[in-house]
């Protein structure tokens, strides 16, 4: 049985006290709801785009809303999903976003000279190139033809490197472990002090994850294929990140310390012969399994993919924001912390 942590998410600046794992009831797991989460967040950023926008000159550009350019390439239908997810997110906060639907044999070449259209495409102040690319693209090399100025993702080895840093800021940061931080945050979980155990070390979740949680004043472990015994590493978790996309590989509750926080970052299909479409969606976790000994754990899904959708809007949100004091269209002090963000553009 679980319960619902929606108010605290809901209105994040409420002075209840921080929510602290209770001891005497260890056996109902509360559910970290990121889809809920994620519509708050969602209904901030679009409230801010129009305060902006309303405070605007009345000018072609200074009316430019956030600008999302969105690559798919080929035709997988996981990615379809996700990108038609992406897309609506971003139409329902008043961003300008367009799909780039391109053939599974586009060459690399031809990617790359898209890119560098876009990258001077003053509609656009993100690039999401969705992965995975097919094979014989280079992905590495099409990421890092991004502009930093438009790494809506993060992934640029820069920014990866600035967030790496102590006191550097990189223009933005994984949407994935940025948003389980925030879903922890806008939940009053204390991170600072507990040690915080992460299943997975890509770069795209794992690595940023375990920087992000440093930050934060966790002592962190990072689990990976080859560690040798990870029930004993998962067992220390105060808070367990699971992003190994095993479907339902953390099963025991042998593996979980009392009142733990899970945080499933997972989405795999298993089997479901009695659904129409045949399968489910799962995470890392035995969800029903593990509710039993956590105090939190997210769903999937439910979960942290909402959260990732809108830490890419907050991203774009913010890279947009940044390109209009780069290119001098804020007029006035009180559009944004321009001194915040001028640090940030140096
Ligand atoms: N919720 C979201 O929005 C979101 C976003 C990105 C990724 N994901 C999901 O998160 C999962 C991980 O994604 P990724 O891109 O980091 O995957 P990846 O395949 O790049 O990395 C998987 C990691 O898990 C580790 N691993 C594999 N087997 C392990 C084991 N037995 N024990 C310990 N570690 C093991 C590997 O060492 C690797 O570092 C996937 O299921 C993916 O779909 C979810």
């Amino acid at each position: 049985m679980t319960t619902t942590v929606s108010d605290a998410a809901a209105n994040p600046s409420a002075s209840s006290p921080a929510i602290e794992a209770d001891s005497s009831s260890p056996k109902v797991a509360k559910i970290l709801d990121g889809k809920g989460c994620a519509a708050q967040i969602r209904l901030e950023i679009k409230q801010e785009v129009e305060e902006i926008l309303a405070k605007s000159a009345k000018t072609a550009k200074h009316h430019l809303p956030p600008g999302l350019a969105v690559i798919l390439v080929g035709e997988r239908p996981d990615s379809a999903t996700y990108v038609r997810n992406k897309t609506k997110a971003c139409v329902e906060c008043g961003f300008h976003v367009e799909d780039f639907k391109l053939e599974e044999s586009i060459s690399e070449q031809e990617l790359l000279t898209l890119m560098d259209k876009l990258n001077f495409d003053e509609a656009f102040h993100g690039i999401l190139v969705q992965l995975p690319l097919p094979t014989h693209i280079n992905a590495h090399k099409v990421l890092e033809r991004i502009r930093v100025e438009k790494d809506v993702d993060g992934f640029l080895p820069y920014n990866l490197g600035c967030l790496a840093a102590r006191d550097r800021h990189p223009s933005a940061t994984a949407c994935t472990p940025a948003g389980v931080l925030e879903l922890l945050k806008r939940n009053r979980i204390e991170i600072a002090g507990k040690k915080v155990v992460i299943l997975g070390r890509s770069n795209i979740v794992g690595i940023p994850l375990a920087l992000l949680m440093l930050h934060s004043d966790a002592t962190v472990v990072i689990c990976h294929s080859k560690t040798p015994d990870l029930e004993t590493e998962c067992k220390q978790a105060d808070i367990l990140c699971c992003a190994m996309g095993k479907a339902e590989f953390i099963d025991q509750q042998s593996f979980i310390k009392e009142n733990a926080v899970v945080v499933d970052i997972g989405i795999n299909s298993k089997d479901a012969p009695e659904l129409k479409k045949g399968y489910r969606l799962c995470g890392d976790v035995k969800f029903d399994e593990i509710a039993k000994v956590a105090s939190f754990i997210t769903p999937v899904p439910g979960g942290v993919g909402p959260m990732t959708i809108a830490m890419l809007l907050k991203n774009t949100l913010e890279l947009w924001k940044r390109s209009r004091i780069v290119e001098g269209v804020i007029e006035n002090e009180c559009e944004v912390g321009q001194d915040e963000m001028l640090k940030k553009a140096a």
